[in-house]
């Protein structure tokens, strides 16, 4: 298991859509579990893929530290079926460091996807549960939280991260 590098805003990768899997093998199965480790390093709740380089449809999830009805699963080609209700939700995201935003979610949702061991899997998330699926699910469509904020608020924190780059160079 390793440890993987998370991409981090604006890395081009993060604004890809990523390739559905066509088949699960041992590079899948382990991409998986290096994800998995990696959003526990991190402090996550979730992980794409596509946060460490890897463009293809596969997502780890695991709020337990925020609803303990839910465990560790990873999600494979997973699609949103059916969706109900709208919400404010306040996200951050691992690819955005420093940013808190509230975002419009919808309260429940209904995904289809496949299990790591090819298992059609059907699950209906509400909650925390609900928010962190579409999260990623945005993810690997090539959308982070900053394209669901308003544009001025976008460009304070593009302006944050130029003032802090150029404190790098300097120092
Ligand atoms: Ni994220």
């Amino acid at each position: 298991m390793a440890v993987l590098e998370i991409l981090k805003y604006p890395h081009p990768n993060l604004k890809k859509r990523s390739d559905a899997v066509s088949q699960i093998d041992k590079g899948v199965k382990q991409l998986i579990q290096d994800m998995r480790e990696t959003m526990y390093q991190a402090g996550g709740i979730g992980l794409a893929a596509c946060q460490v380089g890897v463009s293809q449809r596969v997502i780890v999830l695991d709020v337990s530290p925020m609803d303990s009805r839910y465990g560790f699963f990873a999600l494979i080609n997973p699609e949103i079926i059916s969706e109900e209700g709208e919400i404010d939700h306040e996200e951050g995201c691992l690819s955005v460091p420093d940013c808190l935003e509230k975002v419009k979610r919808k309260e429940k949702v209904y995904v289809k996807g496949l299990s790591p061991d090819g298992i059609e899997v059907e699950l209906r998330g509400e909650g925390i549960l609900a928010m962190a699926l579409q999260h990623e699910i945005d993810h690997i469509n090539g959308i982070l939280i900053l394209d669901r904020v308003s544009r001025l608020k976008r460009e304070i924190y593009r302006n944050k991260l130029k003032k802090e780059k150029r404190k790098e160079e300097k120092s």
